[in-house]
């Protein structure tokens, strides 16, 4: 699986850790679209290049990470066709795949630690939508 990984100077040592974790596992395919630094930068830019390139089919899953996670969440629900999910814990995350098929995961690299962050990674990425009633409900989201 194509993952496709962006984040803001907020997050990007935790962006850093994740990637770490993924690449150790064989069945994943990373692509980092940066910041890579502490240096200012808007997140709005990152969650657009993020949503374009899993828009484009570049990658079938995105996470895009800054500082609570608000506003990578706010601009990321902005693109059609995205579905951006903001989790805290594996729950959320379980659901966010299950019942929303959240194509996007946001993490807030403030509010949460690096532990938690790669098991709400993992679990979100092994997690599959499970269609039928929920499946009606994201078709009037997509109308
Ligand atoms: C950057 O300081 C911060 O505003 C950003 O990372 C994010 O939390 C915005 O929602």
């Amino acid at each position: 699986m194509k993952i496709i990984l962006a984040g803001d100077h907020g997050a990007f040592e935790l962006k850093k850790e994740i990637i770490k974790h993924l690449q150790d596992k064989t069945s994943y395919q990373i692509i980092n679209l940066g910041v890579d630094n502490g240096e200012s930068v808007d997140y709005p830019s990152y969650a657009q290049k993020l949503c374009s390139a899993i828009l484009a089919k570049e990658a079938e899953r995105g996470v895009l990470l800054c500082g609570t996670g608000l506003g990578m969440s706010i601009a990321a629900n902005r693109f059609k066709g995205i579905r951006g999910a903001l989790c805290h814990d594996e729950y959320t995350a379980r659901m966010s795949r299950q019942h929303n098929d959240a194509n996007v995961l946001i993490l807030g690299a403030r509010t949460i630690g690096v532990a938690t962050a790669l098991g709400i990674v993992d679990v979100w990425l092994q997690e599959d939508f499970v269609g039928g009633r929920h499946q009606r409900r994201l078709d009037k989201i997509e109308k």
